[in-house]
């Protein structure tokens, strides 16, 4: 899509693939630069290793602990974060709503479900809640959260973030108070893989987004469409977070229906 879009816009650039170990990363930036990059996206493990080689972070980064977007500028090396703006994009364009005011569920405590949960606090959700099967990493997140929540606001009964054990049964009261739940687990990308929530406790007022996009239809997607709930998969998460590393990089906004097309192409699906 990165392609599409820079031929689109006759940029006169090539956008390369290259597989590196975190132990090369370092090596690998100032030759980057010396050969004429302009911008580099990086995926795990690189978004938070690379933090401590880097000349200047935006806020979204320092906040999110995490870089997937890097700049080559005069100046060193930037880095910003749009996966965090990319999910607020998707939930926009695929449920034509905001975070803001949202009582939201995340499942997982990896990167993704950092970078998703601090959006959702930045932008002003109602609630927060993180549920894991390692119960410590959902609280270490909602520590991270607790750090970002300046709202004056006042608090009733309930604890606005809050960490669970990821345990459908337990979750069943937290879920009858959910608008929106999203999967940052990596259950849905083996094929054989369980839906991290049954149909049983998803219910129709539900939002559920599924950070993964393939396979297309998702097994939590399955389960919700089960229950009536509207589901969306993270193909428009990928889209629009590349989409704002784009125009992190040149200035002016990014061909999205040039992008998506290309997207859904190589995703298999057109
Ligand atoms: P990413 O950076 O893409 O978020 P990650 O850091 O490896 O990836 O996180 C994977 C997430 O999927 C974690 O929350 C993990 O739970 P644990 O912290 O308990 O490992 C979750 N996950 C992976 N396999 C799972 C499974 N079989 N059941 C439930 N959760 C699972």
């Amino acid at each position: 899509m990165q392609q599409a879009a820079l031929d689109y816009l006759q940029v006169g650039a090539d956008y390369h693939a290259f597989e590196l170990t975190p132990e090369e990363l370092p090596q690998a930036l100032p030759m980057l630069a010396e050969r004429g990059a302009r911008g580099l996206n990086l995926t795990v493990p690189h978004k938070a290793v690379v933090l401590g080689h880097l000349a200047a972070l935006s806020e979204a980064a320092k906040r999110a602990g995490s870089a997937n977007t890097l700049t080559f500028t005069e100046n060193g090396i930037y880095g910003h974060t749009t996966d965090g703006p990319g999910f607020a994009r998707a939930i926009r364009e695929e449920f034509s709503i905001d975070l803001r005011g949202l009582r939201i569920l995340i499942l997982g405590a990896g990167g993704a479900a950092r970078a998703v949960a601090v959006q959702c606090v930045l932008d002003e959700a109602d609630e927060v809640h993180v549920a894991n099967r390692t119960f410590a990493k959902a609280e270490e997140v909602v520590e991270v959260l607790r750090g970002l929540w300046h709202r004056e606001r006042l608090l009733g009964p309930m604890d606005p973030l809050k960490a669970h054990p990821l345990d459908p049964d337990a979750l069943k009261a937290v879920l009858d108070q959910m608008d929106l739940i999203v999967n940052c687990t990596s259950l849905g990308l083996g094929p054989g893989d369980d839906s991290p929530l049954p149909a049983r406790v998803i219910q129709p007022h539900h939002l559920v987004y599924d950070t993964i996009y393939r396979p297309a239809r998702t097994p939590l997607m399955r389960a919700a469409g089960q229950s009536g709930a509207r589901v969306a998969n993270g193909l428009s998460m990928l889209l629009h977070q590349g989409a704002l590393s784009l125009e992190t990089w040149l200035g002016v906004e990014a061909p999205l229906a040039v992008m998506r097309a290309a997207l859904r192409k190589a995703a298999g699906l057109s």
